[in-house]
């Protein structure tokens, strides 16, 4: 991070970051990132903590975990999940439900505890729809969303009465053509800006998602005409969201379009407003979804079938990723190479994410500024630069935070790598919930 930022380069690196940190935090941070120095402070959330200098989570040492388990390897908190998912679920009431999106972790065992707790899903393959049902969720819960499905993998959630977010007047087509009766909901692109990192904003009419609100009354139109049921309007404006500005503005564009559809004879009875409550990856708060409560109560009509699709919120937190210190070198930079890559989390080299990492022992030396880096060759394969922390020791355990989301269901072989195994501490206890892949 240069230390010389002109008005541009400073201007892109707050835009960059806005999405990492709410508020002040953020812009704490994005001070600390530009002079170099990462947060010295850490605050833990509810189920990391140390005891002495050894870091537990859900009170198990993490070390005792690695040594069992082997490293790199991703460990879970259950009850971060249920906390997680129980918040969400107090605030919408009986006004809506929730669809917990797959793709922010498809762990079998940790779907079958989502789901558990009532919870749908939301999925964007044939994949996903199948790891739904073979971990319990009722077909009736299962929303397929997604800008490319197949013809074969229409007919597949058609055949299983799964629900179907179109998202263009193409796929309209193509479904009413396999089945007509068919009830769908059409994804609209409801042009709001969701002020989050540019990868993962998908509301803007630059995005590739959903047909744009002007052209939304025509779909339902020719849904209708094609001899579908459009009864749903669905959205979803982007992820890791921090404010509820972004939400209050698509709810308004879709009422609105509810009210000129019944204008014009369409019925609308559902809204799916899909999801992206973002979470605190360093200081601050998670997403607040108690004001989102009000909002509802206040706007939207009774008796509307009303659903969000989160991910990130229900398992960021419950995820750390352990991994160990393969060897140190200290020239120009200190670089403390782990056995952990970018192929096993690949946030921070995608979207300059951040995580916070924490010794697994702590020791009592003055901190340094480390590069926490990878095997990978790629130089990209970096997962924080200049954290100060008393320099570990080759063999040293560390734990990279708040992984549980687009963690392992993002990592990929590359480089000949296996997948990692991953463990959930239940009831004080942990298990095995993957096997290390060859
Ligand atoms: N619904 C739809 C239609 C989506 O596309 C997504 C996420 C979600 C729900 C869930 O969003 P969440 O609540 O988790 O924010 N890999 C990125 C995030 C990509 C999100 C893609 N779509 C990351 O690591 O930050």
């Amino acid at each position: 991070m240069g230390r010389s930022l002109d008005r541009t380069g400073h201007e892109h690196m707050m835009r960059r970051l806005a999405w990492v940190q709410p508020g002040r935090a953020n812009h704490r941070l994005v001070q600390r990132q530009m002079h170099g120095i990462m947060p010295e402070r850490t605050k833990m959330n509810n189920d990391l903590m140390y005891q002495g200098s050894d870091l537990m989570l859900d009170r198990l040492p993490l070390a005792s975990i690695a040594r069992e388990y082997g490293t790199p390897v991703y460990v879970y908190s259950a009850s971060s999940i249920r906390r997680q998912a129980a918040r969400l679920m107090q605030s919408l009431g009986t006004i809506g439900s929730l669809r917990y999106a797959v793709k922010a972790n498809a762990n079998p065992v940790l779907l079958a505890l989502v789901f558990s707790m009532g919870i749908g899903a939301d999925t964007v393959s044939r994949g996903e729809i199948q790891d739904a049902l073979g971990a319990g969720c009722p077909a009736d819960r299962i929303v397929f969303s997604g800008v490319g499905k197949t013809h074969e993998e229409l007919s597949f959630a058609l055949d299983r009465g799964i629900f179907i977010n179109a998202e263009s007047e193409e796929e309209l087509a193509a479904i009413a053509h396999l089945r007509t009766g068919a009830h769908v909901g059409v994804r609209i692109n409801p042009g709001v800006d969701a002020h989050t990192h540019q990868y993962i904003t998908t509301g803007t009419e630059q995005d590739k998602f959903g047909i744009p609100i002007d052209a939304a009354p025509d779909a339902f139109r020719l849904a209708l005409d094609a001899g579908l049921v459009p009864d749903t309007i669905s959205c979803h404006i982007g992820s890791q969201i921090t404010s509820l500005e972004p939400y209050r503005k698509a709810l308004a564009r879709l009422l609105e379009l509810r009210d000129s559809l019944m204008g014009d004879g369409i019925p609308v009875s559902g809204l799916d407003m899909g999801g992206g409550f973002g979470i605190n990856y360093e200081e601050g708060a998670d997403f607040a979804v108690e004001d989102l409560q009000v909002l509802l109560h206040r706007d939207v009509p009774r008796g509307m079938k009303l659903w969000f699709e989160p991910g990130r919120y229900i398992v960021g937190h419950a995820g750390t990723l352990v991994t160990r210190v393969l060897y140190r070198k200290r020239y120009a930079r200190t670089f403390v190479v782990v056995d952990a890559g970018m192929n096993d989390l690949i946030r921070p080299a995608l979207y300059q994410a951040h995580h916070a990492i924490l010794p697994v022992t702590r020791r009592d030396a003055e901190p340094t500024p480390c590069d926490i880096v990878g095997p990978v060759c790629e130089s990209a394969d970096c997962f924080a630069q200049d954290i100060p922390m008393p320099l570990p020791e080759q063999g040293d355990l560390l734990a990279i935070r708040d992984t549980g989301a687009y963690g392992w269901s993002m990592s990929s072989t590359y480089n000949g790598r296996p997948l990692l195994s991953e463990v959930l501490i239940e009831d004080g206890k942990p298990a095995l919930i993957r096997e290390r892949g060859l």
